[in-house]
């Protein structure tokens, strides 16, 4: 790769850094992060966004969270910390990456016997969750990239590459691995309004990657897809329940629909961590509405008439049944998906690879 790996989360002098995702790929500014209210900021507007990545800044932030309490007796310290876990893992409500990771945190809190020994098991456990989410998502490019053509066109939606996670990325890693194999698709990326997660972000890592790709409006996908344009889809996840319906970026449920009256495969990258068991389908997962100025204006300047309302669910639900594979570090995994998404989760727990 001809430059340098991103990594958008790091820590570094006790402090955790941020790479502002708002502002690229205008600018590349680093936030720094040493209160919970910060980190929680930086989740709510998107400094950090994707699913994997949400998760490892909040491993971080529970890491602050554990130094900013002070209480006499470990009891009362883990009481206090209760508060602050919940209120970091609402920050977003959509992507189960936030509570997971959250909730690994105040288990690994509840284990230590003081509130110094949390503290450092906390930050050993933020600096796995970054590692691990690296590797895995390398096993996830690896377990996916035989399903991209080799000469034929692919589209992505969102940005699911290393900026949506410690690094590597999903659904774009996939699309990365192929091309390290030597595969040569003709990659498409959405612009994914209303936030151009793919014009600003997803763009930006395929140049920065030496990828060739072209940049289409999110309505132009069907279009493609008749002329034959396009061969497969990719896509990534914010939360996949139990049945394999699957929670992601606005549009992506259209797309899907779109591709299997096309005939075209969708798949659907993510980690073992982005399934939620718990949730038995799609109607049990809860859709983040985002505030109306991310589409009635454009970097800050209004482009929607004055006193329209507007409506701005930040994802939508693919019914499992337009999924053709979900991919994750377990394998590839195809429909019936509950046995398959169960077996993928108790593997990974289990720490068998
Ligand atoms: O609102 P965002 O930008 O956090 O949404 C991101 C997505 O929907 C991604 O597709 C998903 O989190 C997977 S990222 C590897």
């Amino acid at each position: 790769m001809p430059e340098e790996e991103i990594e958008p989360i790091r820590w570094e002098d006790d402090r955790l850094l941020l790479l502002d995702q708002t502002i690229l790929p205008d600018r590349q500014e680093w936030l720094t992060i040493d209160t919970v209210e910060a980190a929680i900021e930086a989740i709510r507007e998107m400094r950090v966004r994707g699913a994997p990545a949400i998760g490892v800044a909040a491993a971080y932030a529970m890491v602050i969270a554990a130094r900013s309490v002070e209480a006499p007796t470990m009891s009362t310290w883990l009481t206090l910390l209760d508060p602050i876990s919940a209120r970091i893992a609402a920050a977003r409500p959509t992507a189960v990456n936030l509570g997971w990771a959250v909730q690994r945190s105040v288990e690994v809190a509840r284990s230590a016997s003081s509130p110094s020994e949390a503290h450092k098991r906390l930050l050993a456990l933020a600096h796995k969750t970054k590692a691990d989410d690296i590797a895995t998502n390398r096993k996830i490019g690896r377990n996916g990239a035989s399903l991209v053509p080799s000469n034929g066109g692919i589209l992505t939606h969102c940005n699911t590459g290393a900026l949506a996670t410690a690094g590597y990325g999903t659904a774009l890693g996939v699309i990365r691995a192929a091309w390290e194999q030597g595969k040569r698709p003709h990659v498409f990326c959405t612009e994914t309004r209303p936030w151009l997660q793919g014009a600003r972000l997803t763009a930006w890592e395929l140049m920065r990657m030496g990828i060739p790709a072209e940049l289409v409006v999110d309505s132009a996908a069907a279009w493609l897809m008749s002329r034959h344009e396009v061969n497969a889809i990719i896509v990534g996840a914010d939360r996949i329940a139990a049945n394999g319906d699957t929670a992601n970026k606005i549009g992506t449920y259209s797309l899907a629909v779109l591709a299997k009256s096309h005939n075209i495969p969708f798949y659907v990258a993510a980690p073992t961590s982005t399934i939620d068991v718990g949730v038995a389908n799609g109607d049990e997962i809860v859709i983040e509405e985002r505030p109306p100025e991310e589409v009635t204006t454009l970097k800050g300047q209004r482009i929607a008439a004055e006193g329209i309302g507007v409506r701005n669910p930040s994802f939508d639900v693919t019914p499992a049944e337009y999924i053709t594979a979900i991919i994750t570090d377990q394998g590839v995994h195809k429909a019936p998906f509950e046995r398959a998404l169960r077996s993928a989760v108790h593997q990974t727990k289990a720490g068998i690879v």
